[in-house]
């Protein structure tokens, strides 16, 4: 960055899946590597940001400058570790997977097979990290995810009113884009706009995203 485009701010970024446990060796999960989320928090960095990094389940390294990073498992944990960092923050990215729901109970020993019999598992909802923060009075600047199948535009312009985030972004999963790769496209929306990131490497469009953050942050909040 020729400027350093989030100079003072402190910024939080979560990244990564959620597991949620079933019992001690069983978990459910998703295909999320984490590598958008830290590519995000390393670009925040670069701009200048004071950046904590809530991480899910992931074998990568904290990129240099984190001030701060915080590992959990649990979209409950996720939850914690993040209303606490964004109490104080400027802006809150949530580039994690979080899981939507968890077993209602975890089993504290090893679930047997009982052959010739269908297991039931009951999930509960868990809570949204976005929702939970948008609802509090004073909130960071909201920036969300959307990975979506099909109808890119419209999923992502619904779950930017409905959770009140500031930016959305949103990226159609599948075609070697998203989960599990190194290259990602992204289309930013806003309320009143819309902003189209090409299909790059993770790094290359993480720091298109914080110019953009950048610049709606300070249209809004500046
Ligand atoms: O509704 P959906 O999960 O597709 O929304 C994705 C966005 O919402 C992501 O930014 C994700 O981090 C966030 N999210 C959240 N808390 C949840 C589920 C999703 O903050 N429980």
């Amino acid at each position: 960055f020729g400027d350093r485009v989030l100079a003072g701010l402190k910024v939080v970024v979560s990244a990564g899946p959620t597991y949620e446990d079933i019992d001690p060796v069983r978990f459910i999960g998703n295909r999320s590597s984490g590598k958008m989320g830290f590519a995000v928090a390393e670009a925040a960095v670069q701009a200048g940001a004071q950046v904590t990094l809530i991480a899910g389940p992931v074998s990568l390294a904290t990129p240099p400058g984190i001030a701060m990073r915080a590992d959990v498992r649990s979209a409950a944990q996720m939850h914690a570790a993040v209303m606490e960092a964004a109490a104080d923050a400027d802006i809150y990215i949530g580039a994690a997977a979080v899981g939507d729901y968890r077993p209602n109970a975890r089993a504290d020993n090893k679930l047997k097979k009982q052959s010739g019999s269908e297991l039931t598992l009951q999930l509960i909802e868990n809570p949204d990290i976005l929702a939970s923060l948008s609802a509090q009075q004073t909130h960071p600047f909201l920036v969300g995810f959307a990975a979506e199948t099909q109808n890119v535009e419209s999923y992502a312009r619904d779950k930017l009113q409905r959770k009140g985030l500031d930016v959305i972004a949103a990226n159609q999963v599948g075609d070697g884009l998203g989960f599990e790769t190194a290259d990602n496209a992204l289309t930013l929306y806003w309320a009143g706009g819309v902003a189209e990131l090409p299909r790059a490497d993770k790094t290359a469009l993480a720091r298109q995203l914080i110019e953009h953050v950048a610049a709606r942050y300070k249209a809004v909040r500046g």
